[in-house]
């Protein structure tokens, strides 16, 4: 039986996952920082599913987190979908600032927990991290620019770990997923998001694409389209886009 760890489990994409894994037998430690959605899908699979209250900016996310795997009894595969974003052209202190707790610091302390796990657990054969990225992190975007190079930093923090992994012969696959915009509870209520998707649209191919292990999803094959163009533009074109979100 699989075992996934799913971190950012309590709603949107997250949540969709592991209901999903839980369905086709999988067991699934699911964790956020809102007890009530967790339990929500522990009692739909009570024997697949253990929940874990944890926010990963917090300093005990990482015992927690091994909590968690001990009650599944291992972890072959790592989700990190928690995550948090704004549009924030204002550059308001207190929304970059927990952006950056969230995005950068949380993700890359649970991030490195997993690789952590996999490198000193004996018995794990071969493990896998994937994070749920975006789009976003392949540009500097004006209007979230935490945001955006929050993602960057995550990107850029997996392709450091699989070098590192390499190194260190530690038997670990990598999966970036960058979805464009997903219709869930992160995106600002009431505003037309361009080429927006749903959770059941999306869900099943990201799903799919961890399973392969890919290394590098955009989803979808739109955002594909679109952020292979938007990543020759140079700079000095770029900063005349006014790019809304
Ligand atoms: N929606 C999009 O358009 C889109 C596009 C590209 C990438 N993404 C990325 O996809 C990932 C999932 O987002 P989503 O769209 O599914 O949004 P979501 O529904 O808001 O889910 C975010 C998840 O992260 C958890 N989370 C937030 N802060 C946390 C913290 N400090 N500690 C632990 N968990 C925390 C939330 O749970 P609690 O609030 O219960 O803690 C929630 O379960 C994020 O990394 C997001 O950046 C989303």
């Amino acid at each position: 039986m699989m075992k996934i760890v799913i971190i950012g489990a309590s709603s949107g994409l997250g949540r969709r996952m592991a209901l999903d894994f839980a369905r086709i037998g999988c067991r699934v430690g699911i964790a956020a920082r809102r007890s009530a959605p967790l339990e929500e899908i522990k009692h739909l699979y009570p024997s697949n599913v253990a929940a874990m209250t944890i926010d990963v900016t917090a300093p005990d996310a990482v015992r927690r987190f091994y909590d968690l795997i001990e009650l599944i009894d291992g972890m072959d595969i790592f989700i990190n979908a928690a995550g948090i974003g704004f549009a924030d052209p204002d550059l308001d202190d207190a929304k970059l600032s927990t952006t950056l707790r969230t995005n950068v610091e949380g993700f890359a302390r649970l991030t490195a927990a997993a690789y952590r796990y996999y490198r000193d657990t004996a018995n794990v054969s071969q493990g896998q991290i994937a994070a749920i990225t975006s789009v976003a992190g392949t540009k500097g975007i004006g209007v979230a620019a935490a945001y955006s190079a929050s993602k960057r930093f995550q990107q850029t923090f997996l392709n450091a770990l699989e070098q590192l992994a390499y190194q260190q012969q530690v038997n670990v696959a990598f999966t970036d997923i960058r979805p464009g915009f997903v219709d869930t509870p992160l995106l600002a209520e009431g505003r037309d998001y361009p080429m927006l998707m749903t959770v059941d649209r999306v869900a099943p191919l990201i799903e799919t694409a961890i399973l392969r292990c890919r290394r590098v999803y955009t989803v979808d094959y739109r955002w594909r389209a679109v952020n292979a163009l938007w990543r020759l533009v140079p700079q000095r074109l770029w900063r005349h886009i006014g790019l809304n979100w």
